[in-house]
């Protein structure tokens, strides 16, 4: 014979598990994250400013590094020379990692927001984060 009682935990369960996906983002009002910029490089810049404009990197960063990753891979190319000038080696982990050394409060934080997951860490190296 069944357990009615067992079935009836069994569909709660089911109920539960198909609709979590609506009351676990109805308990996530939380506002879009602040990026933040507290690394000790940055903390040292004259300015404090990226590559390229914030405008630019908070749109175009993602094509931005994969136009560095043809020209380093498949050109050789090792210099990037932004807008203004200034000139930058082309390197994910030396580079943007070095101004963005805090990745999981940076980079992270943002794409975890909005359910980005770039698989770059696969084979990149993140720098050891510590306790800042
Ligand atoms: C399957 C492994 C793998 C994955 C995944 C991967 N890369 Fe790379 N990437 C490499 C290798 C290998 C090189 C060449 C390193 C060299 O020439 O020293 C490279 C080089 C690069 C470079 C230029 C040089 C450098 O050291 O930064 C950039 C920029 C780059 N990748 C960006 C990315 C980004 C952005 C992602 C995620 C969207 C990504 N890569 C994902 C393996 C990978
Ligand atoms: C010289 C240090 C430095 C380097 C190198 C650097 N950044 Fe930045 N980045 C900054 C600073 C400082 C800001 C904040 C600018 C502001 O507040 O207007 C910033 C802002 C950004 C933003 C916008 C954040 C927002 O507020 O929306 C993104 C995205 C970003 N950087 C990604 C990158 C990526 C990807 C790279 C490598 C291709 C990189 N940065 C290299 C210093 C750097
Ligand atoms: C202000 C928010 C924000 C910050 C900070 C940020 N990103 Fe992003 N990133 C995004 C958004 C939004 C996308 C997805 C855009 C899309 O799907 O078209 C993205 C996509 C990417 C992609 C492409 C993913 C893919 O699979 O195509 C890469 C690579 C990437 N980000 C690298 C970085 C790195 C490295 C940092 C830190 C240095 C960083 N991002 C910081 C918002 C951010």
């Amino acid at each position: 014979m069944y357990d009615s009682g067992k079935i009836l935990t069994g569909l709660l369960i089911f109920a539960l598990l198909v609709t979590f996906p609506v009351w676990y983002h109805l308990g996530r009002a939380t506002p879009p994250p602040e990026p933040d910029l507290d690394t000790p490089v940055i903390a040292g810049l004259a300015e404090k400013e990226c590559i390229e404009s914030t405008e630019y990197m908070r749109a175009y960063h993602m094509e931005l590094l994969k136009t560095w990753r043809d020209l380093a891979v498949r050109s050789g190319e090792k210099t990037y020379v932004a807008r203004d000038g200034e000139k930058y080696p082309i390197s994910l982990e030396d580079t943007c990692l070095k101004c963005h050394s805090n990745k999981s409060r940076f980079c992270d934080q943002c794409h975890n927001y909005l359910g980005v997951d770039p698989n770059c860490w696969n084979c990149h190296v993140a720098p050891e984060e510590g306790n800042r």
